[in-house]
């Protein structure tokens, strides 16, 4: 009789070790992001955000094991503890299952407004509340099901992840006739949130999926080009469509 594999304990959040720092970092950061979004959000984020309040608020780091009932109540979805990048196979493979990744860690006073790798700040704060949000929710869940289905193919995978970084990471989306964000690097960063509404130069373009497969991302630098959606269900329709049209291809 063969012995099972042993597998790997999973990665827990240990929220007693938050220290007086940490709870300090965490209230600045969510509260000026909170004033910053106030007006600069899409309303569906705004809501989500709500709806997990006091989970998810200025007084204290997100307790994940409360953040996951509410999640997964809402749309079957949990919360992956990470040490830092997963390879894109894996997290295509988490998104397929609804487990989104996310770090337990936080920056330091001297990294409040940039990071080369993303705290729990950014994962939390920036990605989670959205999951509440039904069609976004099954948006990534699809997008993370085609990843896993085209994993062998270097030029799908790299386009699922440009489809990925125009929108949940920098998306943005007409409300109104006025641009409202909601991708998790603007949501979770003042810089990013001002940026798109200072900066001249920055383009907004309405959100095309055959434009945004071909468009090379930047990732060491603000973003000078938005895709804007109408609604999160265009984005599911999207990735719909790009399921359909990879299933029929030859
Ligand atoms: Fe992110």
């Amino acid at each position: 009789m063969s012995t099972p594999a042993p597998t790997a304990t999973p990665l827990r959040q240990d929220y007693a070790a938050y220290t007086p720092t940490d709870y300090r970092i965490w209230r600045t950061l969510t509260q000026r992001q909170l004033a910053a979004l106030k007006s600069a959000a899409c309303a569906e984020y705004l809501e989500c955000l709500q709806q997990l309040y006091p989970i998810l608020s200025a007084d204290h780091p997100p307790r994940f094991s409360d953040l996951n009932r509410t999640l997964t109540e809402a749309h079957g979805w949990s919360i992956e503890v990470v040490k830092g990048f997963l390879p894109v196979d894996e997290f295509f493979d988490l998104l397929s299952k609804r487990r989104f990744c996310s770090s337990t860690w936080l920056r330091n006073e001297n990294q409040l407004d940039y990071l080369e790798e993303p705290d729990m700040f950014h994962d939390i704060f920036g990605h989670i509340p959205l999951y509440l949000n039904k069609d976004y929710a099954n948006f990534a869940q699809k997008l993370g099901a085609l990843g896993v289905k085209h994993a062998a193919n270097e030029e799908k995978i790299t386009q699922l992840q440009r489809l990925y970084w125009f929108t949940i990471e920098f998306g943005v989306m007409r409300q109104d006739s006025e641009v409202k964000v909601y991708g998790a690097g603007i949501c979770s960063s003042t810089s990013e949130t001002k940026h798109i509404y200072s900066d001249n130069a920055v383009v907004i373009k309405p959100f095309d999926l055959d434009a945004i497969m071909q468009q090379d991302f930047v990732i060491d630098k603000v973003q000078m080009l938005y895709f804007a959606i109408r609604d999160f269900s265009e984005l599911f329709a999207a990735v719909d469509e790009l399921a359909t049209r990879w299933n029929s291809a030859p």
